[in-house]
């Protein structure tokens, strides 16, 4: 990695822990690594992830808990009764000796004592500060050193660091090499807003899609492996997700008016994502934003007030002489009825007191975000916004020298390297010759009686095959195409094949490919010449360490979608789809295959011969992928919007602007194949 993005763009090594090892032989690793490069290390964003304290294991520190009765004990001795006790740590109130003169004062008093400061200290902050400390009721005397009570909840956060032994846990696996969403989605929200682009090249089932559009980013993912697509789009599709708050919204705008008790902002709100969303926040209290609140010494004047001549009302019934530490949490039945009343009142307004002191630290502290906790609105639910899936390049980048001379003639591009030797090609026909072309029904595979190089231009082998049976038996001539090794075969290169077959009488020519570019997915006939579209198997890119034993669909044949465009009422139309045509080799006819080969059939109803964007989408397969959904939404549905869904009869449309509708068939293999028409 370091090759790759230099050693200076390094950011960080996260070690996951992981449920269990594999194999037991040896020491059993039980943990993963996330490996952080950036492509400039200046330029990096990072947004710091805060965990609660308690969810890290590091609250143990906070061992004390200070009862409502202003009493300390140890948390450890808390019932479940005691809920509103709060946990603390006693944290000491001078540092080292650095010469700060203002913090030298040698003694201070607090609840009846004196403390000495120790010998090389300072004391944290003043004597003043320290006094208002102590009025905010935030000293422990209870030891030989003052400490600062400092609240689990003043912060109750630690930042993120890269030791995550909190990601591992069950979850649903729908791909043998899934990854834990939790750990997608902890890298994402650390380095990406709202609003963001996130690219995962191996999208595998599709988990980095499915945290990013979770979490309101943009996103764009790839796979070699249709079967890792068709995953993927299914559980991006069936899912249901949370709706965010969003900062530019009047909900959002209300909310933080809510959190930071100021007036709502009154500006116009757009719904921006990239605004961001309206997070929790944690305060962030500490001694010094404590020491230099001045307000709590204004809330302690106005309450000694009251509470001065109440403690003189209590000690004169009594007869004692309690300063307000030593005023005692219960009254005693015994106590003459003058005493318990103002016990009383003095202890409501020392509860007043604090809650009006806790109120001013906690309004002037600061607060962070958690970046990982926005608000949700549970009244919304939401599903996966619009997004294609495209499985064909139509861009082709030709390589090019240093005087940008085409350095790979066409025939390169099909495999065929500069000494004239066929490599690649030489590979794919032998594959070719003993797996044949598989097509959607087993019965129409056509298998090769032989299969002989051929010194065409673009047709590189002629196979033989036999048509129909017994008597009737004919021998059938096949051009053979290959397409490029890494790239797309174009609508031009096949007419000029298919051209070539013509001139040269094949019956057909079979073009064997990795991909075809959007054009050239609906020619499936030059003249006479039938042309067959075989997609090859991605495995045949490595297929010298295939062994010959392998021979599964290598090279499969998915027809042209057979569909009807009708006319419907206002000038509308209507697409019917009547199958998927298919070469038959027994008779050399093409034929349509029913329906139910199809698991969905998308029609983009203004077609820009670029991209294909899926306004319609039905399902006809009994895999159906939205019965996910439906389950998940669990919401009530409208039986009939859901049954246009099921059905090979497309809802009306206006007629295209463009001129041209294109309609995308894929089987249940995960094939697609696309058919444009002119209306
Ligand atoms: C480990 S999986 C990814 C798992 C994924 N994170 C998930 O949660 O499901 C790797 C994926 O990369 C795909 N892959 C392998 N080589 C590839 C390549 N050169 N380009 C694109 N995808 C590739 C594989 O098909 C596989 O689906």
């Amino acid at each position: 990695m370091d090759e790759v993005f230099g050693e200076e763009n390094f950011f960080s090594l996260i070690t996951v822990r992981k449920t269990g090892g594999l194999g037991s032989a040896g020491l059993t690793g039980i943990s993963d690594f996330v490996v952080w490069y950036a492509k400039s290390i200046d330029s990096v964003k990072y947004r710091n992830l805060l965990q609660h304290k308690v969810n890290m294991g590091t609250a143990s520190q906070y061992s004390y808990a200070l009862l409502s009765s202003g009493e300390t004990i140890s948390a450890s001795k808390l019932t479940t009764a005691q809920s509103d006790a709060k946990i603390f740590q006693p944290t000491a109130v001078h540092t080292m000796f650095a010469g700060v003169q203002s913090c030298l004062y040698p003694t201070f008093q607090a609840n009846g004592k004196t403390f000495r400061l120790p010998v090389n200290r300072q004391w944290s902050t003043t004597l003043p500060n320290m006094m208002r400390v102590g009025k905010a009721g935030r000293l422990y005397t209870g030891g030989s050193t003052p400490r600062f009570i400092r609240f689990l909840d003043d912060h109750p956060v630690t930042e993120l660091n890269n030791l995550w032994t909190d990601v591992m846990g069950a979850q649903d696996v729908i791909y043998v090499v899934q990854t834990n969403p939790r750990i997608v989605q902890r890298c994402l929200l650390m380095t990406t807003d709202p609003g963001d682009l996130v690219l995962d090249p191996t999208c595998g089932s599709g988990t980095t899609a499915y945290v990013a559009e979770q979490w309101g980013r943009r996103w764009v993912t790839i796979d070699t492996s249709r079967v890792a697509l068709a995953l993927a789009r299914a559980r991006i599709m069936g899912a249901r997700y949370p709706y965010y708050l969003l900062s530019d919204s009047l909900g959002g705008q209300k909310k933080e008016a809510e959190l930071t008790r100021t007036a709502t902002s009154g500006t116009p709100t757009y719904g921006r994502i990239r605004q961001g969303f309206v997070y929790e926040r944690v305060p962030h209290i500490t001694l010094k934003s404590i020491a230099n609140n001045a307000e709590i010494d204004v809330i302690w004047e106005k309450f000694q007030e009251t509470l001065e001549p109440l403690r003189a009302r209590l000690n004169a019934a009594m007869g004692t002489h309690w300063e307000e530490w030593e005023v005692p949490r219960d009254a005693d039945e015994s106590w003459p009825q003058p005493a318990i009343d103002a016990h009383k009142q003095w202890w409501e307004q020392r509860i007043a007191r604090q809650k009006e002191i806790d109120a001013s630290i906690a309004a002037k502290a600061d607060y962070e975000f958690l970046y990982d906790k926005p608000f949700d609105d549970k009244k919304i639910v939401r599903v996966a916004g619009p997004f294609t899936v495209e499985s064909l390049s139509p861009h082709r980048t030709p390589g090019v020298g240093e005087d940008g001379e085409l350095i790979d003639g066409i025939h390169d591009a099909r495999g065929v390297h500069h000494d004239g030797r066929y490599e690649f090609g030489d590979t794919v026909l032998k594959h070719l010759e003993y797996a044949g072309v598989q097509q959607a029904h087993k019965e129409d595979k056509i298998d090769f009686t032989s299969l002989a190089p051929y010194p065409g231009e673009a047709i590189c082998a002629e196979g033989r095959y036999t048509e129909g049976v017994d008597d009737e038996a004919e021998e059938r001539r096949a051009g053979i195409f290959i397409g490029p090794e890494f790239g797309t075969v174009s609508r031009a290169d096949l007419v000029e094949a298919a051209r070539e077959a013509a001139e040269a009488a094949f019956d057909v020519l079979i073009s064997c490919a990795f991909s075809y570019d959007a054009q050239a997915s609906d020619l499936a006939k030059l003249g006479r010449v039938a042309i067959l579209k075989a997609r090859m198997n991605a495995d045949l890119h490595m297929a010298d360490d295939l062994k010959n034993t392998g021979k599964g669909n290598l090279f499969v044949v998915f027809g042209e979608p057979d569909f009807d465009v009708l006319d419907a009422d206002d000038d509308e139309l209507q697409v019917k789809i009547n199958g998927v045509d298919v070469f038959h080799p027994q008779t050399g006819e093409v034929r349509s295959d029913g329906p139910e080969g199809i698991a969905c059939w998308f029609i983009d109803t203004n077609y820009n011969e670029e991209s294909f964007f899926v306004r319609h989408a039905y399902f006809l397969g009994a895999n159906d992928p939205y019965k996910s959904l439906k389950t998940t939404l669990k919401a009530e549905i409208n039986a009939d919007a859901w049954e246009t869904l099921h059905s090979d009869t497309s809802r009306p449309f206006p007629k295209p602007e463009t001129g041209r509708i294109a309609v995308k068939v894929i089987n249940h293999l995960g094939d697609e194949v696309m058919k444009v028409f002119r209306v």
